[in-house]
């Protein structure tokens, strides 16, 4: 087996920098809210990967299903030899591209990139592992601002799974597609992954889940600016909050106050007040439909290529080529 490599772009100072300045940001707005990426610290990490097995939390098992029934059809439809998997995680789905991209396709090489190093480490060890001959490089990175430092050369795939690109607004979603589309050649491809507008009555409990690890999840990333921030947050005093925004077809993820309360933050050397009833809010998740996702990418400069669903029509997978 080749060793793989791990490539940091981010340092433990650089993510305390932006923790910080999006603390200050988000603390101090009228309407308070964190980014979603401070979720994913090993706790957080762990707890989503809960969160992935839960009954009421559909999208993983859905895209991995559909994933296993159209990795053929997607390895037919490319000549990918670089696979640049962005928000790798666990790398959980992977394997099933790995193994139809690997057989079935000229796949020389895999780049994993995300923000958690651990989770990325031990992802990339093993498929090295399972994948003898296959060039495993890890990418410390942001998505959001480091595409450009992804490899270059070699026919590339860049694979965006899971329905992250649900936690971006509409304009951070244009300008993600434009930077990939900056980055990639004509010809390359584009494999995104994104849950489709369903029933609010399956959708809320996915994101409200009984057994209430949903919630500790989103508390967490109070505990991460407690640790990382010296903010003395009393996590349980903030009820969690799933709300399906139907205008702008979003799940929205927030805190609630229970009381009236005064945080400090000790690093930011910040107060903040969160009166009873006040809400942060911590994360959205768009949910798609298929002519508004290929209208996204066209005028972003994607052809779209083959959209896959399950029979459900819960999740879509899309399969575009840069224009
Ligand atoms: C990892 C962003 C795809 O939005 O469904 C799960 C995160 N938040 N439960 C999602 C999440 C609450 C998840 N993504």
């Amino acid at each position: 087996m080749t060793t793989p490599t791990l490539e940091i772009h981010l340092s433990d100072d650089d993510l305390t920098a932006a923790l910080r300045s999006d603390a200050r940001l988000g603390l101090t707005a009228q309407q308070k809210w964190l980014p979603p990426k401070w979720f994913y610290d090993a706790t957080g990490s762990a707890l989503f990967e809960r969160i992935t097995e839960l009954p009421e939390y559909y999208p993983t098992r859905t895209e991995r299903a559909l994933l296993e029934r159209v990795v053929g059809a997607i390895a037919r439809a490319t000549q990918a030899e670089v696979l640049i998997e962005l928000g790798a995680g666990s790398a959980a789905k992977t394997r099933l591209l790995l193994t139809a991209l690997t057989t079935r396709a000229p796949l020389k090489s895999y780049v994993p990139q995300d923000v958690s190093s651990a989770a990325l480490c031990a992802a990339a060890a093993d498929i090295a592992a399972e994948f003898p001959g296959l060039a495993v490089r890890g990418v410390v990175s942001d998505f959001t601002d480091t595409l450009h430092i992804l490899p270059r050369g070699g026919r590339r795939m860049i694979a965006f799974l899971g329905g992250t690109i649900g936690n971006l607004v509409p304009e951070e979603r244009a300008e993600f597609l434009a930077s990939v589309h900056t980055v990639l050649e004509p010809g390359e491809q584009l494999l995104l992954g994104a849950g489709l507008v369903v029933d609010p009555a399956v959708l809320v409990p996915a994101y409200d889940d009984a057994a209430g690890v949903t919630a500790e999840f989103n508390r967490n990333v109070l505990r991460v600016l407690n640790s990382r921030l010296g903010a003395d947050f009393a996590p349980e005093k903030f009820r969690h909050i799933a709300i399906w925004d139907s205008a702008r077809e979003w799940i929205e993820m927030r805190l609630e106050a229970t009381e009236d309360m005064t945080v400090t933050v000790g690093e930011l050397d910040l107060t903040v007040h969160f009166a009873r009833g006040e809400q942060l809010r911590t994360e959205i998740s768009a949910k798609f439909r298929i002519a508004g996702l290929t209208a996204e990418l066209a005028a972003a400069g994607f052809d779209t290529e083959q959209v896959w669903t399950d029979p459900d029509e819960r999740f879509a997978l899309v399969l575009a080529e840069r224009r």
